[in-house]
């Protein structure tokens, strides 16, 4: 069962903390790093789901007709780039008719803070749920960033779905937007002086792409 907290959701289960400890071990190879985010991305994409609106359909199956529920509306899926395009294949695999938003964003690596690159969003992203994916959550600055663009869309549904967050992230996220939903698998302890997550897994845009220094 997810652990809940107000509006974080800490996904808690054998299979998550199996493959998060995968991808906090130094020596799992870009390869297989790249396939446990989008398998990570795929379990959680279950819980970020969850509150999804459906709608009553009839559907006839061999037998009979019978009403069943169905989702309401294809929802959007914000991946923020790089590292975010790690975990989108795992989310479309659960949400094949979502369409999908780019949001490109880069911390500074001597401020820390986060600018906007690039953004391609579908034109009717305002009036459907979105789910913004990105592995790390750690000062916060870029989701804060990302869900400040998205709110000046138009959007009202609004989940950030991350594998890896900061307590420090988790507060700034939370006070930056009065209503998004966090969903993580894990809360680490802190930030090192690099605004680096302890105990984390590293840079995951760089272990996703093969671009350690
Ligand atoms: C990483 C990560 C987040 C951000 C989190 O991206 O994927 O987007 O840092 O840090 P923050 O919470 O302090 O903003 P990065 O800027 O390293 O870019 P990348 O995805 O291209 O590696
Ligand atoms: N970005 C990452 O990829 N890892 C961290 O620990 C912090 C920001």
């Amino acid at each position: 069962m997810p652990k809940e907290n107000e509006r974080v959701t800490v996904v808690e289960h054998p299979l998550v903390s199996h493959k998060l400890a995968l991808l906090r071990d130094k020596n799992t190879p870009p390869s297989q790093f790249r396939q446990v985010v989008r398998e990570l991305a795929m379990l959680e994409t279950y819980e970020s789901s969850r509150y999804l609106p459906t709608k009553s359909v009839t559907i006839e199956t061999p037998l009979m007709a019978t009403e069943c529920q169905m989702l309401a509306i294809s929802p959007v899926i914000v991946p923020i780039l790089r590292a975010g395009l790690g975990m989108l294949e795992g989310v479309l695999d659960l949400l094949p008719f979502a369409t999908v938003g780019h949001l490109g964003m880069e911390r500074d690596h001597v401020t820390h803070i986060a600018h906007a690159y690039y953004a391609k969003m579908p034109v009717d992203v305002g009036e459907r749920p979105v789910i913004v994916v990105d592995p790390m959550l750690a000062t916060g600055g870029s989701a804060a960033e990302a869900l400040k663009y998205l709110r000046e869309k138009g959007v009202r549904d609004l989940t950030l779905m991350v594998l890896v967050a900061a307590p420090e992230g988790i507060e700034t996220v939370l006070a930056a937007d009065e209503e998004v939903k966090i969903i993580t698998c894990a809360i680490d302890d802190c930030l090192n002086e690099n605004a680096y997550i302890l105990p984390g897994l590293g840079d995951a845009g760089d272990r996703i792409f093969g671009t350690l220094q």
